[in-house]
């Protein structure tokens, strides 16, 4: 009976289980394998390009016919303030001279990629659900992924974030737990405030409003997904728990350091991105800390350290990248996608067969 709740009956998919979008870090084969197994696999766009996005649209859709959900920013990029970028490429001289970098980082003339080019393409394409953070797209985009009747999830992190997201014609609700790898979704209040653990943030979303919702944030086992159906969650969202599958383009330093996250400890911090996001606390996340205040605002920092990372990438320097990781990373497993659904599945079985029995 647990699989039966308003996303697997809205959808028509056959479990509740969704995998999160993860920009740089979910792949087509890996929405497929979830949405295979019966979950709703989800793209994270928010990096690629117009053309890269229906590339792998269309590749998902050559690999499934079963609902998926692309996901995307919503947000303006900010003008790039060339003071606050100077006191950001300071902080890193000593990393650059480190790494034999050219001392001053090449400025590029575009942050990130354009939401409304993006949108345009997921619309063209076709999918069964958009899913958005950071923000809330305006009414007229609301109003074309509604027309198009696709079914439109947004991201809070706060009770009011849900009101206000439903109160603009969404259909559900991700709530975001503090206990969340990758960036917070925080927009309307602050990044403080919106720092609510996962059972405490979940039954306040389903009072603020009326919709499903799904539930995210240190969820990485059946007995996790329990819980959270257990707090009236419509699906729950595994984000971290998929990074060490074999789908995941997850870089290998990254999947081999996750199951080491309850000794290294994982940080909400600004140091990588400029906006504050969960990860594991390796060596530039712990010197860089006490100077965060520093560190220009989202997205200049990734364009500005961008040579340190494609280094750190190319060489596997662990300690050069954002390691993002939920509170559960010690928990994950190396599998593939399908199989690690399989196994979520039979957990969830055992869990809730457990209290059953109790009750
Ligand atoms: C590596 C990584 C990248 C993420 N990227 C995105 C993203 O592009 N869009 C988004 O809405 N959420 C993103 N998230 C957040 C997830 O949607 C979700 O809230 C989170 O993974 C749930 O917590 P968990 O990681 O503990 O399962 C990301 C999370 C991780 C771990």
């Amino acid at each position: 009976m647990w699989r039966d709740t308003e996303l697997t009956r809205t959808l028509g998919i056959a479990l509740p289980i969704v995998q999160a979008p993860m920009a740089g870090s979910t792949t087509p084969e890996m929405v497929a394998a979830v949405s295979e197994a019966g979950g709703l696999g989800s793209l994270g766009a928010a990096m690629m390009t117009p053309d890269a996005i229906r590339d792998a649209i269309r590749r998902v859709k050559s690999l499934t016919a079963r609902p998926f959900n692309v996901n995307l920013f919503a947000l303006t990029p900010p003008e790039v303030d060339a003071e606050a970028a100077r006191r950001g490429a300071e902080l890193m001289a000593a990393y650059r001279r480190e790494l034999a970098l050219p001392e001053q980082p090449p400025l590029p003339n575009r942050l990130m990629e354009q939401f409304h080019e993006q949108a345009e393409a997921i619309l063209q394409e076709g999918v069964a659900v958009f899913s958005f953070t950071f923000g809330l797209p305006s009414a007229d985009w609301i109003g074309r992924f509604r027309k198009a009747g696709t079914a439109i999830v947004g991201t809070a992190t706060h009770p009011a974030e849900a009101a206000a997201l439903a109160e603009a014609g969404c259909d559900m609700i991700s709530a975001q737990g503090l206990e969340a790898g990758g960036h917070r979704g925080s927009f309307l209040k602050s990044f403080d405030e919106g720092q609510i653990g996962l059972m405490a943030l979940l039954p306040q979303v389903r009072r603020a409003c009326r919709l499903p919702v799904l539930a995210a944030g240190g969820i990485m086992t059946g007995e996790g997904i329990a819980a959270a159906l257990a707090l009236g969650a419509a699906g729950a969202q595994l984000g971290t728990a998929f990074l060490t599958t074999h789908e995941s383009a997850a870089h290998p330093v990254h999947k081999a350091a996750l199951p080491q996250a309850a000794e290294m400890g994982t940080e909400v911090t600004r140091v990588f991105s400029g906006r504050p996001a969960r990860s594991l606390r390796n060596r530039m996340l712990r010197e860089l800390q006490p100077h965060a205040d520093r560190v220009p605002p989202y997205p200049a920092p990734l364009a500005l350290n961008a040579q340190i990372y494609q280094k750190a990438r190319a060489e596997g320097l662990a300690d050069f990248m954002s390691l993002w990781s939920g509170q559960g990373g010690a928990l994950c497993r190396t599998m593939g996608a399908g199989e690690l659904m399989a196994r979520l599945a039979e957990e969830t079985d055992t869990a809730v067969a457990l209290l059953a029995g109790r009750a």
